[in-house]
């Protein structure tokens, strides 16, 4: 069995939703307290045991790239005002694997992303980690998707259960239940923002999914589809329906960076576990929830 190294992180979409900032921040270096989101994602791979991390993105994301180097100048600055903790911690982040940077030259979809990953890819399974979504858990979620994949051998998808509202907005999957398995289902075919009566079930995909180099043929065969763009659950679906997948209910809490509801949740949770904020912002929320 392969061992996964490889992630890559689709972040080159236009973030319409994160609206007026996305505009000249993307959406990805927006914090969580003192990190950008972005972060938190390659922390997860790494913690997953992954070295190789392809970030798809565009012409006005050019920050991320920054956060990811090391700059010399400041990193000496810090280091001479005797502030060598923080000059370690940028280098850390510059060090903590090997991250690459491709540009998507037309915003054609998450499928379309993707594919533009294939010689990074090679032969080998990979993580796919959606841009927006940030996932707190005890085990990162891509060693939960990997330890799946390293049981059964096929593509794996991360879901959790939507409320039937929200299925709409997001994709939904046919699945059949796996003896003796809690939170892993054989997943046989999904569709992406069904219309009403078309949902197979209230799971979802969300956020990570696990995949093997077959997917390239099969989303350069793709259609435009839902929306108008290229999107890869049209390409897991083909999968689903002839190989099968396997879909994994992961454990861990799922903030969705690229809504402005999200963004706030993520910052109120972690800035409540931040050992210089978490403190001062209880007494200032528990104030609050007074008055609502
Ligand atoms: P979303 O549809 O959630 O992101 O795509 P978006 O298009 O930026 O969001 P809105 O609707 O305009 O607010 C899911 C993931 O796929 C990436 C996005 O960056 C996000 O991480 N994506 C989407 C691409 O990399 N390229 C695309 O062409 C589309």
């Amino acid at each position: 069995m392969k061992k996964i190294t490889k992630a890559i992180i689709p972040a080159a979409g236009l973030g319409t939703r994160m609206l007026p900032i996305s505009h000249a921040v993307p959406k990805e270096m927006l914090p969580i307290v003192d990190l950008p989101a972005v972060y938190f994602l390659v922390e997860e791979a790494v913690k997953s045991g992954i070295t190789d991390i392809l970030i798809i993105t565009n012409r006005d994301k050019d920050a991320m790239e920054d956060f990811f180097d090391l700059s010399i100048e400041y990193g000496n600055a810090l280091t001479l005002k005797g502030k060598t903790e923080e000059a370690k911690r940028l280098y850390d982040i510059a060090n903590m694997a090997n991250v690459y940077f491709l540009r998507q030259k037309e915003t054609k979809g998450l499928g379309h992303a993707v594919g533009r990953a294939r010689s990074f890819v090679g032969d080998e399974p990979f993580m796919v980690m959606y841009g927006d979504d940030i996932i707190f858990s005890e085990t990162p979620v891509c060693r939960q998707m990997c330890d799946v994949y390293e049981k059964y051998g096929k593509a794996v998808v991360g879901v959790k259960p939507v409320s039937m509202q929200d299925i709409r907005k997001y994709c939904s999957l046919k699945v059949d239940e796996l003896p003796g398995e809690d939170r892993i289902t054989y997943c046989t075919d999904m569709i992406e923002k069904p219309k009403p009566g078309e949902e197979f079930s209230n799971l979802s995909i969300l956020g990570r999914v696990l995949l093997t180099p077959e997917v390239f043929d099969i989303i350069d065969a793709l259609k435009p589809g839902a929306g108008g763009e290229i999107q890869l659950t049209d390409a897991m679906a083909k999968m689903a329906r002839t190989d099968g997948v396997y879909a994994l209910e992961f454990e861990g809490e799922r903030y969705d960076m690229g809504s402005k509801v999200g963004f706030l949740k993520a910052n109120i949770t972690r800035g409540l576990s931040h050992p210089e904020t978490g403190e001062e912002l209880k007494a200032f929320l528990k104030g609050i929830v007074e008055e609502l």
